[in-house]
C-alpha cells in the first residue's frame, strides 16, 4: 500500500504570518490602515489575526519561558483562504475519453447514457478496481487539486451502486484525506444511477440504497452527506424524496444533482429538506430559487460539465444573484462530463461562460464552497477559529487569480497548519532576532 507521508513532513506554520495582504472578501475581520494584516497559527488553527501593530505581546515574545513562535514575512503578496473544492466524484476506475470523441462526433449525453454508456460504464470500470488500485488513480488526481490550493474537498461516492464498491470508494476518499492533510467530506451517491442489474426495477434499487446501503455506510463512518441525480435519465422527484427521507431519518445532510438537463423541481425539493447545495441547476426556475433562498441553500455552479457537454442553457446567475442565494463554483470532477482538474480555471470558466464577476468567482472556491459542505465555521474564510489553510500568491490583484489560463502563479501553500507547497517563503525569521 503507498503511503503519502509527504505532509506529515511537510513544515509548521505555527507562528506570525505578517505582511499579508488579503483577497477582498476573505475575512470578515478588518484588515490594518496600510491593508495589510497579520495573522497568527498555533496548533493547525488561526488564533488571531488583525494589524501587526496590534499583536498581543504573548505572540510577539517569550513571556512563558518558551522560545518564541517563529515569523513569516508575506512581503505585502495577496493571501486567499485555502480553496475548498465542493463537489467531485474523484474516486472511480477507465476514462470515457471515447464518449468525448462520440459527443465530438456529434452523439448526445442522454442518448450515450440510454445505450448503457454513461455513469454505468464508469460504474464497470470501478467495480473491476480493488481499493488499491482506486486510490492510486484517484491520488495524482487530488494531487493536482492540491496544487492549485484547495484545502477542503467533497468527494462522492456512485459509480459502485452496491454496498462493497460504494464503500470501497468511501473509504478510499477517506484515506486520501489522512494521508494527504486535506478535509475530506465524503457524499453517499448511491443513487447516480440505476445499475444494470436493477435494469426495470428502479424502485427495488431505491429501496436498496435506503434501507441497505445508505444505513451500513452511516454506521462505518463513511457519509458526510447524502446526494441524488435527479434527472429523467436518473431518478424522479418521488424516489429522490424517498432517498432524502431515509438521509434525514439518520440525521445525514442533503445535495442534489439537480434541473441540469431539465427542470425537475428537484432544487425546490431539496430545499425543503435544508439541502447544503443544489448543484449543476442549468435549468432551475424562479420557484427553485426561491426555495433555495428561504432554506440557506447554496447554488453550486459547475462550469466544467456545461462547458465539456456543449451546453448553451446557463444557470440563472443573474436572479440567484438578485434574489442573494450564494453561489459556489467547484470542478464536479469526474470521468464522463468535466474531466477537470483546476479550481481556478472553473473560476475563470464561471466568469466566461457564466458572467461571474471576480469577487464573486473567488467567494464561489472559498465561502460559499465551504457553506455548500457545512464547512462555514472552520473553512473558507480567514477567521480566528478556522483551520489554519491559506495561500500566499505571487500576485498584487487578486484577478490575476481568475485570468490566467493553464499557468499556475507561485504560491505557498499552508494547508491544516502545514506548508505544503512553497514557492515564496524564506526560512521563518525568529521575532527577536529580526527586531533586533
Ligand atoms: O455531476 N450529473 C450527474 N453526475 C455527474 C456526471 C457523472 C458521469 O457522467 O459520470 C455530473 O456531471
Ligand atoms: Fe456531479
Amino acid at each position: 500500500m503507498k503511503t503519502i507521508t509527504s505532509h506529515t513532513h511537510a513544515a509548521s506554520a505555527n507562528g506570525v504570518w505578517h505582511h499579508l495582504k488579503l483577497m477582498p472578501g476573505a475575512s470578515d475581520d478588518i484588515a490594518s490602515a496600510d491593508g495589510l494584516s497579520s495573522l497568527v497559527v498555533q496548533q493547525g488553527r488561526i488564533v488571531w489575526m488583525g494589524a501587526h501593530s496590534s499583536l498581543p505581546a504573548a505572540f510577539a515574545s517569550s513571556l512563558s519561558g518558551l522560545p518564541p513562535l517563529p515569523h513569516f514575512d508575506g512581503q505585502g503578496v495577496l493571501v486567499t483562504p485555502g480553496l475548498v473544492d465542493c463537489h467531485t466524484h474523484l474516486v472511480y476506475g477507465g476514462t470515457r475519453a471515447n464518449e468525448y470523441a462520440m459527443r465530438l462526433a456529434g452523439a448526445d449525453y442522454e442518448a450515450i447514457a440510454r445505450a448503457g454508456g454513461g455513469i454505468v460504464s464508469t460504474v464497470k470500470a470501478t467495480r473491476e478496481a480493488t481499493e488499491d488500485q482506486l486510490y492510486a488513480l484517484a491520488a495524482p488526481r487530488l494531487e493536482q487539486l492540491l496544487a492549485d490550493g484547495v484545502c477542503a474537498i467533497e468527494i462522492k461516492s456512485g459509480y459502485g451502486l452496491a454496498l462493497e464498491p460504494e464503500a470501497r470508494m468511501l473509504r478510499v476518499a477517506r484515506r486520501l484525506g489522512v494521508d494527504y492533510g486535506v478535509t475530506v467530506r465524503t457524499t453517499f451517491l448511491g443513487a447516480h444511477a440505476l445499475p444494470p442489474e436493477y435494469a426495470g426495477r428502479s424502485g427495488a434499487y431505491i429501496d436498496l440504497v435506503c434501507n441497505d446501503m445508505m444505513p451500513s455506510l452511516a454506521a462505518a463512518g463513511l457519509i458526510d452527506a447524502v446526494d441524488v441525480f435527479c434527472e429523467r435519465i436518473a431518478f424522479s422527484l418521488a424516489e429522490t424524496e424517498q432517498v432524502f427521507q431515509a438521509a434525514q431519518a439518520l440525521g445525514l445532510p442533503v445535495k442534489l444533482h439537480a434541473e441540469q438537463l431539465s427542470d425537475m423541481g428537484g432544487s425546490a425539493l431539496a430545499a425543503r429538506y435544508g439541502a447544503l447545495s443544489c448543484d449543476h441547476i442549468e435549468h432551475l426556475s424562479d420557484e427553485g430559487i426561491s426555495a433555495m433562498k428561504k432554506s440557506g441553500t447554496v447554488a453550486v455552479l459547475l462550469p466544467g460539465a456545461y462547458y465539456s457537454l456543449r451546453d448553451t442553457h446557463v444557470p440563472p446567475i443573474a436572479a440567484l444573484r438578485a434574489a442573494g442565494v450564494p453561489m459556489a463554483v467547484s470542478t464536479d470532477h469526474n470521468p464522463g462530463t468535466s474531466p477537470a482538474l483546476s479550481l481556478l480555471l472553473m473560476a475563470n470558466m464561471a466568469c466566461n461562460l457564466f458572467h461571474l464577476t471576480v469577487p464573486e468567482a473567488l467567494a464561489g472556491i472559498t465561502r460559499h464552497a465551504a457553506r455548500a459542505l457545512g464547512l462555514q465555521a472552520t473553512h473558507g474564510t480567514l477567521a480566528v477559529g478556522q483551520v489554519a489553510n491559506f495561500v500566499l500568491w505571487d500576485l498584487q490583484d487578486s484577478a490575476e487569480l481568475v485570468y490566467w489560463l493553464g499557468q499556475r502563479p507561485k504560491r505557498t501553500i499552508v494547508r491544516q497548519g502545514r506548508i505544503t507547497c512553497n514557492d515564496l517563503m524564506n526560512q521563518p525569521i525568529n521575532v527577536l532576532a529580526s527586531r533586533g
